[in-house]
């Protein structure tokens, strides 16, 4: 949302249909380096491979590039990492300044650990190599490079010779023109740049980079001037609307074509408004990824959003493999497709294998690819998780229901919505505070006069398990009143113009200017603000939200910072751009974490986000709007997020703009009740939309869908917990868990939530029923309410009224629920447990319960339980997942509920860990085959087993 939007939007929030401004963000025409890297055709590929300057080590593979049209050369390493993954990179020999790579830390945490990659021979024609199961063969002349898994190729980079290294170079006429102690500085590194990974072993390293070399490539710069690229418009300067980017470095953009054969559908690089499976861009512009504050976005649309993953997935029946294109600067993405296009230009008759080609390019750093073997989804997921992290396990408040709007208005307005709530009897869990809580869009602060007592406003929704969220962005009103602004600028850490002064810009508070987060002292400076304190109103119980951190600048090209903002080290936002988000929302975690010293678990929502950002906190989908076909994309939407580690997400509920009528805020509702983020939200020009304001049908509705996800979080809950050990998706495309069915690729209105439950949302006005999907031919697929089963393999239209939510139990697995209704989840901390155990064909099913004291990283140091409940042979056995735990707590089992039990039970008997044994109570209903045991009563720190005679 910006400013200069503010007061048009408001008239028109509630009749009209909105959407984006396309005037306000650049198309790739509009984009000097998108134009020359996408209209590039250089026929055969500049680029071959000097096979002479092989160097191995244990785990790399090095090899310079000739472009042989300007004798510029590249290195090629080619580095074996641990778990079927492979990386590549590609950099400038001797570049005139270094370029920027992001370094260890945030992002990738640490060097991932290599593996061996073995030459298995090299000839006049190129290397081959091998690294686990994958084998590769770099050819050299043109140059390309072919992954091969199992003997079939699945990945090619350079196939269609697209490589464009814009190499760093001296203004044409420039370096001539200045004195020699000039052109010595300028050939000096203008900051530190991470060198490329050692090897393992480093005695067998050789370095490339000699002494010296910086002035040779200089040399050969000079010498090469006559066979630089011709210069076009926009290189050396762009001007886009009133903006000029002074670009001094020129055109530095990178781009690389990567091929996958054999593949009809790839996925990922969030974040979109578009179908979870990618799209050809033959008709349109690329995928961008650009971290934007997009005003009243359009949907199924390729344009940048609010955060970027630069992380793709290629799937088929017998593969999945992934692409990480690690790079924080502005990228685009060409997809095309042999099928796709083919369908699309009505061409007949299609017998070819499919492929997809696809072509990525950023405006600055180098090519840096982690390119993950699968071979299948999970493995994939678990390979990014080693590079970039997985989610933290979030406190268990932060997955239950979050009331938000902009703004509740004081703290009378706090209170009398929570009390609404409990006398509808609709749990929830966090308040949140929008802008407005502030003074004067002054972050740090409180609006006196409204909100005179934060300690005493979150003391009361405390005293119910409750929390409160504040809304914290990275612009600092210029006010030298305001002691957070002058502590930044008397430090000097505001992100500076080109000029070395302070930059400023608009945002909510009016003139304002960006701490630099890309400093770590920076970073540090701004955690210290969260400790108890120095935050005003902070209790235990307040956490935060940042918003605005593409970042969002109203007077800025594209409503964002200019490229050639300078940021630590002499770094430009050209090169940073789209993990400043990513750091604000780290800084902020940290601030949580030490104001606890480290004891309790942090939470953060963030709108801008890059790829590691899941561990850091939450994102959502930023302002979209309350119409059908936005409730629809949020499922896509989320989906790409939570395939690409991003599992924490959510979009508004009911849409931020517009007026939402009963039914599509009852059908938001319950499609949100199955998202991993689970907020409503609203803006401030629309009516009012608490769900206790529905009309009593809806609000019914309602009040059962949050009843039931508060009843599902031990299962959501368990499933963070081992998202945050493999990095799996929270919410899952079908094809995640039944990879080979080729009918789920195209699917992205049913998912998974977890492993064990099907959920199709009703998306669509004035609907009574659903096609649901019913994965798997061997599957049985049990409805939550009734246990009615279906069969799996097959598309079933299923009646869904108003109250219905399509959601379905995957036979063979078990989950558990609390199901005693309470106002918050912190209440149902010590509640018993029900587990649900709906079988399989064979009569069996697996699950796990994970339980801790849902708020602390005390579960770090073992203090937690994971159970793994298991039934076969008509036992239903709890057994410790892992010996090393030790967390005792006080919640038990009180009910299980098995559905799909063939015959009568006779006896039921409990045989506890002491040894004893005691007969249950019971009761089966024949009809639906549902048997339930009563009051098994055993804490579920325990071992134990149920014989059902
Ligand atoms: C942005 C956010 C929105 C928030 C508003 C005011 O538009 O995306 O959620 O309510 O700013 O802070």
């Amino acid at each position: 949302m910006s400013f200069v939007h503010v007061c048009i939007c408001i008239s028109v929030l509630v009749s009209q249909s909105l959407s984006v401004n396309k005037d306000n963000f650049k198309s790739c025409d509009q984009s000097g380096f998108c134009k020359r890297q996408r209209n590039y055709e250089p026929g055969e590929s500049t680029y071959i491979a000097l096979l002479n300057s092989l160097k191995t080590t244990s785990t790399s593979i090095e090899l310079q590039l000739l472009n042989k049209k300007n004798s510029v050369k590249l290195l090629l390493q080619v580095i074996g990492l641990q778990d079927n993954t492979i990386r590549v990179k590609i950099n400038e020999l001797s570049p005139l300044k270094l370029r920027y790579e992001i370094p260890y830390g945030e992002v990738i945490t640490k060097q991932p650990v290599q593996q061996e990659i073995k030459v298995d021979g090299s000839s006049q024609k190129g290397v081959t190599f091998t690294v686990g199961d994958t084998t590769g063969v770099i050819s050299a002349e043109p140059f390309r490079m072919d992954i091969f898994s199992s003997n079939e190729p699945v990945i090619s980079l350079n196939a269609r010779n697209l490589l464009k290294f814009e190499h760093m170079r001296v203004k044409p006429g420039w370096f001539s023109s200045i004195g020699s102690g000039l052109k010595s500085w300028f050939s000096q590194p203008f900051r530190e740049t991470p060198q490329p990974d050692p090897p393992n072993d480093d005695h067998e390293a050789e370095s490339d980079h000699k002494e010296g070399e910086n002035e040779e490539g200089k040399e050969e710069n000079e010498e090469n001037k006559e066979d630089e690229p011709k210069d076009e418009p926009n290189m050396w300067e762009e001007t886009y609307k009133t903006f000029t980017d002074s670009k001094p470095n020129g055109p530095t953009s990178v781009g690389m074509d990567i091929s996958f054969p054999g593949f009809q559908f790839v996925y990922g690089i969030p974040q979109h408004a578009d179908s979870l499976a990618l799209k050809t861009t033959k008709n349109s512009d690329p995928y961008r990824l650009f971290n934007l504050d997009v005003f009243e976005y359009d949907i199924y649309s390729p344009m940048a959003l609010y955060g970027s993953v630069p992380m793709m997935i290629a799937h088929n029946e017998k593969k999945t493999v992934a692409v990480f294109w690690h790079n924080a600067a502005e990228t685009w993405v060409d997809i095309s497709s042999n099928v796709a296009d083919k369908v699309a230009d009505f061409v007949q008759g299609n017998n070819e294998i499919p492929q997809t080609d696809t072509h990525w390019f950023s405006e600055s750093g180098i090519i840096d690819l982690f390119i993950m073997m699968g071979p299948r989804p999970k493995d994939v997921f678990r390979q990014y998780a080693l590079i970039t992290g997985t989610t933290a396990l979030p406190p268990l408040f932060s997955i239950a229901y979050h009331q938000c709007r902009w703004n509740y208005n004081d703290e009378a307005d706090v209170a009398a919505v929570e009390e609404n709530m409990d006398k509808a009897d609709i749990p929830f869990d966090v308040m949140w505070l929008d802008i407005e809580h502030t003074d004067g869009k002054r972050y740090f602060t409180w609006a006196n006069d409204k909100f005179p007592n934060p300690k005493d406003m979150i003391g009361k929704l405390s005293s119910k398990g409750r929390k409160m969220v504040i809304i914290v962005d990275p612009h600092l009103k210029k006010d030298d009143s305001y002691d957070v602004y002058t502590d930044a600028k008397s430090k000097g850490y505001f992100v500076k113009n080109k000029d070395g002064s302070d930059y400023e810009g608009w945002c909510w508070p009016g003139t304002s200017a960006w701490p630099d987060f890309i400093n770590p002292d920076v970073q540090q400076w701004w955690a210290s603000k969260f400790v108890y304190d120095t935050q005003p109103g902070s209790t235990p119980d307040l956490f935060v939200w940042n918003d605005m951190n593409e970042p969002s600048v109203f007077n800025g090209p594209e409503v964002t910072f200019l490229k050639d903002l300078i940021h630590h080290g002499g770094v430009e936002n050209r090169d940073v751009h789209n993990i400043y988000g990513l750091y604000v929302q780290k800084a902020t975690a940290d601030g949580l974490v030490l104001r606890s010293g480290g004891r309790d678990r942090p939470f953060v929502l963030t709108r801008a986000f890059f790829a590691g950002s899941q561990k850091y906190g939450a994102v959502w989908t930023g302002d979209n709007m309350g119409e059908w076909s936005h409730l629809k994309i949020s499922i896509p939407m989320i989906l790409s997020l939570n395939i690409a580690g991003i599992t924490f997400s959510g979009a508004d509920i009911g849409g931020f703009f517009k007026n939402p009528d009963a039914e599509l805020q009852t059908r938001w509702y319950q499609a949100g009740s199955f998202y991993p983020f689970f907020r409503a939200h609203a803006h401030l020009d629309t009516k009012r939309r608490e769900p206790y304001l529905l009309p009593e049908e809806n609000m019914k509705i309602v009040r059962d869908a949050i009843r039931a996800r508060y009843s599902l979080l031990p299962y959501l809950y368990t499933q963070f917990y081992l998202a945050e050990k493999d990095g799996r998706p929270i919410m899952q495309p079908l094809w995640v868990e039944f990879p080979e069915e080729t009918a789920t690729f195209g699917i992205d209105d049913n998912f998974l939530l977890g492993p064990a439950l099907l959920v199709r949302p009703v998306t669509e006005q004035g609907a009574t029923t659903a096609n649901v999907y019913f994965p798997g031919s061997d599957q049985i697929w049990y409805d939550v309410q009734t246990y009615a089963q279906f069969s799996g393999g097959q598309e079933k239209n299923i009646d869904a009224p108003l109250n219905k939510i399509p959601v379905y139990q995957r036979g063979g697995t078990i989950i558990p629920r609390k199901m005693r209704i309470r106002r918050s989840a912190t209440l149902s901390y010590q509640d018993p447990f029900t587990l649900i155990v709906c079988l399989d064909k064979q009569a069996k099913a697996l699950g796990h319960l994970y339980a801790d004291d849902y708020r602390s990283f005390q579960y770090k140091n073992r203090e937690y339980i994971h159970r793994g409940l298991i039934f076969e042979n008509n036992q239903l056995e709890s057994k410790n997942f892992d010996r090393n735990s030790k967390y005792t707590t006080k919640e038990w089992i009180e009910k299980i509920v098995i559905a799909g039990f063939k015959k009568t039970p006779n006896k039921i008997f409990l045989k506890k860990s002491d040894g004893s044994t005691i007969e249950l109570g019971h009761s089966f209903n024949s009809e639906n085959k549902v048997l339930t045991i009563r009051k098994p009563d055993v804490n579920i720190s325990e071992d134990w087993r149920i014989t059902i005679n």
